[in-house]
């Protein structure tokens, strides 16, 4: 018996094990069902938005998978989707809490509106899809792991992004840690989150050009937007390494070190 008798692929984690993904109509969560459904997994797809684009990618891996329209700022619309995943699939293994808003408002401009269209999504959502999960996951069996999207916006002043989205994804750091000792101490679920700098894509394609290059010129390595693969070798990491909870793995090219 060898330290290498213990080794496990990423396909080993996933197959079989039932997966939520948020905001996955979008270019991250769209990544991650695909690669979930690569590996065997079965993608449960959750996004505002009709998603016929990921179901077709999920699909062209013959995976299984379910697709739902659910607005996650809507607490009963929750309650009802997880009504229907229990009866569907019988249980959850994986939660990725990824679907969010952007918010460039400025200080002076920004509306009480404004403040609740992002939180309402990007905190409260979070939260109470997390809530709906342990209640499935708790009494499941072998590894669960809720793994939060947060962003770099969350550990520095926004660079360009407005108070919305920063506080949203600073309340995620919160439900990270807080998550990651209720659910770990009482149902050994396990709590992480992936915080990227710019990632490219949809989110990003209204953002300024000279808002993107200030925040490349602050990275000591990488200096360009970070592909949403980049995120998946994370997650694939997380994955396999149960003894990992509670960290939050941040993919800048070096900007925090200064
Ligand atoms: N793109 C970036 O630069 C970047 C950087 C750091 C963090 N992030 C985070 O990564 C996550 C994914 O970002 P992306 O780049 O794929 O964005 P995206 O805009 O391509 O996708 C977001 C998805 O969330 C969905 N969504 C929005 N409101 C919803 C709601 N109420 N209910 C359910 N779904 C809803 C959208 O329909 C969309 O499909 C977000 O949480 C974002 O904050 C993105």
């Amino acid at each position: 018996m060898t330290a290498l008798d213990q080794y496990v692929t990423i396909q080993d984690c996933l197959q079989g094990r039932r997966c939520i993904i948020t905001g996955s109509g979008g270019t991250i969560g769209r990544t991650f069902a695909e690669f979930i459904a690569s590996c065997g997994g079965v993608p449960i797809l959750v996004d505002v938005a009709p998603q016929p684009d990921t179901e077709a990618a999920v699909s062209a891996h013959g995976a299984s998978y379910s697709a739902h329209q659910v607005d996650i700022s809507d607490v009963g619309a929750i309650e009802a989707f997880y009504q229907d995943v229990d009866k569907e699939h019988g249980g959850v293994d994986l939660l990725i809490n990824n679907a969010g808003l952007l918010s460039e408002v400025t200080l002076l401009d920004m509306t009480e509106d404004d403040w609740d269209r992002v939180l309402d999504v990007n905190a409260k959502g979070a939260v109470f899809m997390s809530q709906g999960a342990v209640r499935l996951m708790k009494d499941g069996e072998g590894d669960r792991q809720i793994v939060n999207i947060v962003s770099l916006a969350a550990l520095v002043g926004g660079l360009y992004v407005g108070a919305p989205y920063v506080c949203s994804k600073a309340a995620l750091l919160g439900l990270n840690r807080n998550y990651a000792v209720q659910a770990g101490r009482q149902y050994g679920i396990r709590v992480n989150s992936i915080s990227p700098v710019i990632v490219s894509g949809q989110m990003i394609s209204d953002t300024p050009s000279e808002a993107i290059d200030g925040v490349k010129d602050l990275m000591k390595v990488w200096k360009q937007e970070v592909p949403p693969i980049h995120l998946l070798y994370v997650f694939e990491m997380l994955c396999r390494t149960p003894s990992i909870t509670g960290k939050n793995i941040v993919i800048d090219g070096g900007i925090l070190l200064e």
